[in-house]
């Protein structure tokens, strides 16, 4: 039975989550139900999305979520886009959520008055019912410009099948299919999907797509926040892919006020092999951001960073992806949120690090003028925080002026240390 709602008389009665989402500025809060705030998309990710949808031209219609769950992406659309939301919702309480989460951020916006919130829905009921969702709409004609969809998945599940989507990918695209404005417009979808899907889940998502709308344009999407975590997977379809890209990374920055960090390639993955080698003093080693190597654009952005150098791949999985290179990366600004340490092995550490050694590894980074030493490869949690806590206690406020980190060869024991480039210090040109 579905049930439709309108933001603009919404009653925040019965919804006991009100909370500030972190991301968000402050005093923008959010009202969940159900559990639904772990599922709620990430204010300053679905604001960024929205501006990048702006990027496109939609046909006329509405922007559809047929799993809205707490409405927080649908209303950042409707903030940017200024069109019409029709959001579908499963769970009453959710959807009564939705509508007020809709209405605070046309509060936020000064949108109270425009007509994208005032013809803005909100319906309790299944997404893959279009008939039964239009019905509720009455006299409201319905044509689809934009279709969102984040469909829930099992928690605390590393991995899943594409079947435990819910509502299923399949049924959500061929039901809302006929409804779309095609007129002189490609149909345009964002299907924000596990972060966890395997290539081959991938291409199993884009054979629904598919069966669907034959050959529609794709770029699949990779959004990071930060600490090497794939926060999203999302596939961006026909009138919004990007012209640019089959494949884009977005590392999305601290701050709202900050732009993002986005990378394309229009090619296939380029697989990257580890090779073996030998430590070498002198030669620079790298920790790269572990989202930008699961999203596969690690070699173009390398290619930008690191023109015409071999580099060798130390450790490709994992969260601490190493180059070894023979000479500095050129980081622009914008880089270096890509990048967890960089610099040049000065000596190799024929010991193993432990508190009955961490002081000879004290008096080595003194030798080499370091006022700080990170512990950048996998300790035992227990020891590392001790080990990082003493060498910061010795360092501070001795003669060192430079920054350095250890790095682990990836064969046997070998620690490196290694010595970050500073301003004091410029890079020697390569
Ligand atoms: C991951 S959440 C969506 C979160 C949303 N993007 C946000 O920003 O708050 C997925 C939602 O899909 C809903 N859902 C599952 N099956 C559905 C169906 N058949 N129809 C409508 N909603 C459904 C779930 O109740 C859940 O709230």
């Amino acid at each position: 039975m579905h049930h439709a709602l309108r933001p603009t008389d919404a009653s925040t009665e019965g919804l006991v989550e009100l909370a500030q989402d972190a991301t968000a500025p402050e005093g923008l809060l959010f009202h969940h139900a159900n559990e639904g705030r772990p599922l709620a998309t990430p204010w300053q990710i679905a604001a960024l999305r929205a501006q990048m949808v702006s990027q496109h031209e939609l046909a006329p219609g509405h922007v559809l979520d047929c799993a809205c769950g707490s409405g927080i992406q649908l209303a950042a659309y409707g903030a940017t886009l200024q069109r019409p939301l029709l959001g579908v919702e499963l769970s009453p309480e959710r959807a009564q959520a939705s509508a007020v989460n809709v209405r605070t951020v046309a509060h936020h916006t000064r949108s109270e008055e425009d007509d994208w919130y005032l013809n803005s829905h909100i319906v309790s009921g299944d997404g893959t019912d279009p008939e039964g969702v239009v019905a509720t709409l009455h006299d409201t004609e319905l044509n689809v410009a934009f279709l969102h969809l984040d469909p829930a998945r099992p928690r605390n599940s590393r991995t899943h099948a594409l079947e435990e989507m819910q509502p299923p990918l399949h049924r959500v695209l061929a039901s809302w299919a006929p409804y779309f404005n095609e007129e002189n417009h490609a149909p345009s979808l964002l299907l924000d999907l596990s972060p966890r899907l395997t290539g081959a889940q991938r291409i199993e998502v884009e054979s629904i797509v598919d069966a669907t709308w034959p050959g529609i344009a794709r770029t699949w999407e990779w959004t990071s926040r930060g600490r090497g975590r794939v926060d999203r997977l999302a596939l961006w379809l026909g009138g919004v892919a990007d012209g640019r890209a089959a494949r884009r990374f977005v590392r999305v920055p601290a701050s709202l006020a900050d732009p993002p960090v986005i990378l394309r390639s229009e090619h296939d993955q380029i697989p990257l092999d580890v090779r073996h080698h030998p430590p070498k003093r002198g030669e620079h080693v790298s920790i790269l951001d572990a989202a930008l190597m699961e999203s596969g654009l690690m070699g173009e952005w390398l290619d930008r960073v690191a023109p015409s150098q071999e580099g060798r791949w130390a450790s490709v999985e994992g969260r601490r992806p190493q180059l070894h290179h023979d000479h500095p990366l050129e980081l622009a600004p914008e880089d270096e949120g890509l990048v967890q340490a960089t610099g040049r092995v000065v000596e190799l550490l024929k010991f193993s690090l432990d508190q009955t050694t961490v002081d000879e590894l004290v008096s080595v980074a003194l030798g080499h003028r370091l006022a700080s030493v990170k512990l950048r490869y996998d300790i035992d949690p227990a020891l590392q925080p001790k080990l990082q806590g003493s060498l910061d206690r010795q360092l501070k406020r001795r003669h060192g002026d430079r920054e350095g980190f250890v790095a682990q060869h990836p064969h046997g024991d070998l620690l490196l240390l290694c010595v970050c480039p500073s301003e004091a210090e410029p890079s020697p040109p390569i």
